[in-house]
């Protein structure tokens, strides 16, 4: 989704920020722009459709220079993919802003505006944010003071930075609902939507919090609250290696983010586990006090994330025996919801910064506990510093690293284990886990690093198998029980990454409707672990095969299915049957990764989507 990099220094900054952009694009896009105030005091702009590196041929061909400057990667929400409608936006030849989020009340601000005589040049709803301020700076000459007047007015979302030619030694920001964080150098300070955009200028940061205003100078920040108060934020080190921003010996960020599944598997157990339990204190010193009381998890995520807490939810009954209800954060936030009591709230996501997520989770906490709202909120987030994590009561990081492919993958099954964890250590607290059991699965977590790296081996089978799908443009994926999740997604991976349609049932329901679509051109594939589950998983498959679907079939080498025509099967290591879900996760990503490679798709930014959707 949107980016924003700005930088002010005592140098040319142009490198800086179209850098920035560039650590930015995996997060999706479809187009760049950025405006500098140049040796000679005016605000200049190169804007482009496409990828950024149509934005540095532009810089190239006609080079922009300064010292000051502000830049952006749009994803478009109010007008199309277009030069005019890509960011930084200006009114007259004094202000530039970017912005990432959605003013909800543009049409009414616009009216007035134009009504003032502004003339609008692009159909953003950014665009009024630019001339409102114009406006409020006849007031107030203070670009700060006018700032911190003028988003007063407006409504929705937003994370913006601002550059006037007039007051040329600083860069103005404000946030309310889109993520903001200063990077702090020597002599010379930046402004990104993430910090990663920053990582080469500086390893000190400031997060903005809800409703911040920001002036940053070369050589000082100033912020104040929503009300105008002064306020100090503080400044952390970060330190995460720099080994997510390059691809290394990968083609693709998607197939290093893959492989790295054992070892951040490891990292999200490690530190979690005793002997033959789970470390409760992992949640947090209040965790154990809290778990006592949960009598009802409420699970609230978004697409892949959600499939996490679909799986969560069979594990949560099973071995917890917490009755649990899961929902997409999109629905759950406008619905009128009846808390049952004792229920914490669980949102899972790995960015920590989706919107209708983060939502949701201020939605919960609008009531107190007895008074009809929920006991507490925890968070299985994969980034420490984000939005979820500072605003939930508990939370479990998933050690992830940064994930770059916008389909996710290694940021899902690390949620799995931090989902595993969190069953176990409800149902040890609450004394509904058997003590045996607990320790077999921790002992089996242990373990799984070494399955999940037995699954990857497959990869040369699993990439054979995907020229199956070279011609095709539907298919089914089928699962029962926590397959039935990690069938939504593969079929979610499939969709996103090579653009082939794919639906998820459960096996189950094939007879009640999907079957009339089944015929030699639908591939239909499926996970099947030995289960008790499995024979009644043989008869729906032999349902396909009647009527002449092909079959992949992710087996158990123990359950006994063999290749034969149109039927392939792959055979998995052995594993408890709890975990399979998370280890049956692997090969499906594996098949996406390849059918889009074949494809030629773009396999770390497909078209129109987003790693981080920060708007609703
Ligand atoms: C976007 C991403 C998905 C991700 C979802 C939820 O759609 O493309 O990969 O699963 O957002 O994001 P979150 O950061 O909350 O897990």
């Amino acid at each position: 989704m949107c980016g924003i990099v700005g930088a002010v220094a005592e140098r040319n900054i142009t490198a800086v920020l179209v850098e920035g952009l560039k650590r930015l694009e995996y997060r999706g896009y479809d187009s760049a722009g950025v405006a500098l105030l140049t040796e000679q005091g005016a605000l200049d702009r190169r804007r482009r459709v496409g990828k950024v590196s149509e934005l540095q041929a532009a810089l190239q061909a006609e080079p922009l220079a300064g010292r000051l400057g502000i830049a952006h990667t749009r994803w478009a929400t109010h007008g199309a993919p277009s030069e005019r409608n890509a960011h930084p936006h200006f009114s007259g030849q004094e202000l530039a802003v970017v912005h990432n989020g959605i003013i909800e009340n543009h049409e009414e601000l616009r009216e007035q505006l134009k009504g003032l005589g502004y003339v609008f040049t692009s159909d953003t709803d950014t665009e009024t944010i630019v001339h409102l301020l114009e406006h409020t700076l006849k007031s107030y000459a203070d670009l700060a003071d006018a700032l911190k007047v003028a988003v007063k007015q407006l409504h929705g979302a937003y994370g913006l930075a601002v550059i006037s030619a007039r007051q040329p030694d600083r860069l103005l920001a404000a946030r309310s609902g889109s993520p903001l964080v200063i990077g702090l150098g020597l002599g010379e300070n930046f402004l990104a939507s993430d910090q990663l955009a920053l990582r080469q200028v500086t390893d000190r940061f400031m997060y903005l919090e809800e409703g911040d205003i920001a002036e940053i100078k070369r050589d000082s920040v100033q912020i104040w609250t929503v009300d105008g108060e002064a306020v100090e934020r503080e400044s952390v080190q970060y330190h995460e290696g720099a080994e997510a921003a390059d691809k290394g010996e990968y083609r693709h960020f998607m197939l290093k983010e893959i492989f790295e599944q054992p070892r951040v598997v490891q990292r999200t157990l490690e530190g979690r586990l005793g002997s033959d339990h789970v470390l409760v204190q992992a949640f947090g010193p209040q965790a154990a006090e809290l778990f006592a009381k949960v009598k009802n998890v409420q699970i609230v995520a978004c697409g892949t994330s959600y499939h996490a807490g679909m799986v969560a939810r069979y594990w949560l009954e099973e071995l917890a025996g917490i009755p649990c209800q899961i929902e997409v954060a999109s629905e759950f936030r406008y619905r009128k919801v009846v808390v049952q009591p004792d229920t914490l709230f669980v949102s899972i996501s790995q960015s920590g910064e989706t919107a209708d997520t983060l939502a949701a989770l201020r939605n919960a906490k609008d009531k107190a506990p007895g008074q009809g709202g929920y006991l507490a909120s925890l968070v299985i987030c994969n980034v420490g510093t984000s939005s979820l994590v500072r605003e939930s009561d508990l939370c479990l990081l998933t050690q992830a690293g940064p994930e770059i492919g916008v389909a996710s993958t290694k940021a899902f099954t690390t949620q799995l284990v931090g989902l595993m964890l969190l069953t176990l250590a409800l149902g040890q607290v609450r004394g509904t886990l058997d003590k045996a059991l607990e320790a077999e699965l921790v002992d089996e977590l242990r373990r799984l690093p070494t399955r999940l790296g037995e699954a990857l081996a497959m990869d040369k089978t699993v990439e054979k198998i995907s020229e199956l799908f070279a011609e095709k443009h539907h298919s089914l994926f089928l699962g029962r029980g926590a397959q039935y999740p990690v069938a939504m997604e593969g079929a979610l991976k499939l969709k996103e990454i090579s653009y082939i349609h794919a639906e998820a049932y459960p096996a189950g329901e094939l007879k009640h409707g999907p079957l009339a679509l089944v015929d030699s051109d639908m591939p239909v594939v499926t996970v099947a672990p030995n289960n008790e589950l499995l024979e009644k998983l043989k008869s729906n498959l032999q349902e396909v095969r009647a009527r002449g679907g092909e079959l992949i079939v992710f087996a158990d080498q123990q359950a006994g299915m063999r290749n034969g025509e149109g039927t392939h099967v792959v055979n998995m290591p052995h594993i408890h049957d709890l975990l399979a879900p998370i280890l049956y996760t692997i090969p499906l990503q594996l098949l996406s990764y390849h059918v889009a490679v074949l494809k030629g798709t773009d396999v770390d930014q497909p078209r129109n989507l987003a790693k981080s959707v920060t708007v609703e």
